[in-house]
């Protein structure tokens, strides 16, 4: 049973909490694509009070969600799942036909970057638009939510058009989704805020129309941003062009730190305390990945060039390219500690997915530094509490392991690139009986460092003064 404290309101409470156009009624909505985005956001909207048809191209996928067993590790979606099962208000399917007579039709899919360059693929976007079409009416609301690249929404709305009953306007607003895996709930059921982008005639009634989709948000006092379609779809990714910046901003302050001999953290607590500035998304070590802020920044700049515009974002390479270094440094880091080489050298990988609560592995640095080290000659072993599934589906080269434990016997070097609670709490002294030798690379500084030195570990985590004391010094002095 979910609590009140998780997720707001119970089932019942919900058409109650809702505010007066909620009570004309639920709607009937069709949601396009049932990863990440898509399957939250479907059971999300049916635990609200609406009726949801969600379609993903993947059979497998929709038949483990009608299942109740979602294909994916999300906190939360299964309890979330078995309680608006009963209710009868979700369904998954393939079968667009299912969502003839929707209200409103949610476009989810993904938008990866394309194979070979770095502009996103929205081949998906398109596909799920043109397979909507056919089941649109006058007074049926599309609503993108995939992040897209600017000129996107009018594209897909004049796509629709052309496919769309003859008598039928296309109603199309952009609203981009801002939840972040692992509190993906949370976040969907209690968003920051909400943008919509709108344009053209029925602006107004689209607008009152997703309104009553998010009565219960908006009841709860949710802000809206109401924007044309080029501002929307740039809110998401400037949003998160924002937050890598800021993540390479502290990497390439730890960068200075290690050379230098000061410490990342003291630094980022110290800027963090100025409010204009702020503590969050200050967190040195080895730098994002998943499957938005790496492709996204990647495809806001290639969407740039394209418009003439490149100058404006290439600060975003040097973000990358900060971030991508960050990865570098652990594997450098190894041979360093190893004497020099990767050859033969013992490595325990703990971690895999792009960050804790997560079975995400797109983009991972753990994976990535995995890789690279494994590339060189070092015996790579990885484990990480949820996403192993994914993990050798896309790396099936690597070693893994059965546990944390076994991740690390006889270890050279053990390296926490992802921090799950687990690897955080961990026992130093136990876990240096079962090792080679006690050397330890926190990468997401995230360990109690003076634990583990007491514990007789050589403790070395990214941009503070111990990492630095292992590195060659350019002594001015000397
Ligand atoms: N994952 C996140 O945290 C997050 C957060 C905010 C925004 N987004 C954006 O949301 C979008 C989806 O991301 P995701 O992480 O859920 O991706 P995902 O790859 O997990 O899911 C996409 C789903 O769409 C399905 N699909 C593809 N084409 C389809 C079609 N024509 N018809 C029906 N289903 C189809 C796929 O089978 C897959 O299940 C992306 O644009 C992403 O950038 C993701």
């Amino acid at each position: 049973m979910l609590t009140h404290q998780q997720f707001g309101t119970s089932v019942d409470d919900a058409p109650a909490a809702a505010d007066a156009e909620q009570a004309r009624g639920p709607l009937r909505i069709a949601v396009i694509g049932t990863g990440y985005l898509g399957a939250v956001h479907a059971a999300c909207m049916a635990y609200q009070g609406h009726s949801v048809v969600a379609v993903d191209a993947d059979a497998g996928k929709a038949a483990a969600l009608a299942a109740g067993r979602p294909p994916f590790f999300e906190p939360g979606l299964e309890e979330l799942l078995a309680e608006v099962a009963p209710t009868g208000r979700l369904t998954f399917t393939t079968d667009y036909a299912l969502t003839a007579g929707s209200d409103v039709f949610f476009l989810c899919v993904g938008t990866p970057q394309q194979q070979g360059g770095y502009a996103a693929d929205t081949t998906y976007v398109y596909a799920a638009a043109r397979s909507v079409a056919p089941y649109l009416t006058s007074d049926s609301l599309v609503v993108g939510k995939s992040t897209v690249p600017i000129g996107t929404a009018a594209a897909v709305r004049d796509t629709m058009a052309a496919l769309a009953p003859a008598e039928v306007t296309v109603r199309l607003v952009w609203n981009p989704e801002f939840l972040r895996e692992g509190v993906a709930i949370q976040d969907t059921l209690h968003p920051d805020r909400f943008v919509y982008g709108v344009q053209g005639p029925t602006a107004e009634a689209d607008i009152g129309l997703l309104d009553r989709v998010y009565a219960t948000s908006l009841a709860d006092g949710t802000p809206r941003v109401v924007t044309d379609y080029v501002t929307a779809e740039m809110v998401k990714t400037a949003a998160n062009s924002f937050l890598a910046t800021k993540i390479s901003f502290i990497n390439a302050m730890a960068e200075i730190c290690e050379s230098a001999g000061g410490d990342v953290v003291k630094l980022a607590e110290a800027i963090g305390h100025d409010e204009r500035i702020g503590r969050k998304f200050l967190g040195a070590g080895v730098g994002f990945g998943g499957g938005c802020l790496p492709k996204d920044i990647r495809a806001f700049r290639a969407r740039a060039e394209e418009l003439g515009l490149g100058q404006s974002l290439a600060f975003l390479h040097e973000v990358d390219g900060i971030n991508q270094r960050r990865r570098d440094r652990v594997v450098d880091l190894v041979a360093q500690l190893s004497g020099g080489g990767h050859a033969g050298v013992r490595v325990a990988i703990l971690g895999a997915a792009f960050k804790p609560h997560s079975d995400d592995v797109r983009d991972s640095p753990a994976l990535s530094i995995a890789a690279a080290l494994q590339d060189r000659g070092a015996h790579v072993r990885v484990f990480d509490p949820k996403a192993m599934p994914n993990a050798k589906h896309v790396a099936p080269q690597l070693q893994y392991a059965a546990d944390m434990w076994d991740a690390c016997a006889d270890a050279d070097v053990v390296a926490v690139l992802t921090e799950w609670p687990e690897f955080r709490t961990a026992d130093p002294v136990a876990l240096a009986n079962v090792v080679r030798r006690p050397v330890i690379i926190d990468g997401r500084n995230a360990l109690p460092g003076s634990a583990w030195t007491a514990a007789g570990w050589t403790y070395h985590a990214l941009g503070r003064a111990a990492a630095a004391s292992a590195l060659p010094r350019k002594d001015s002095h000397s």
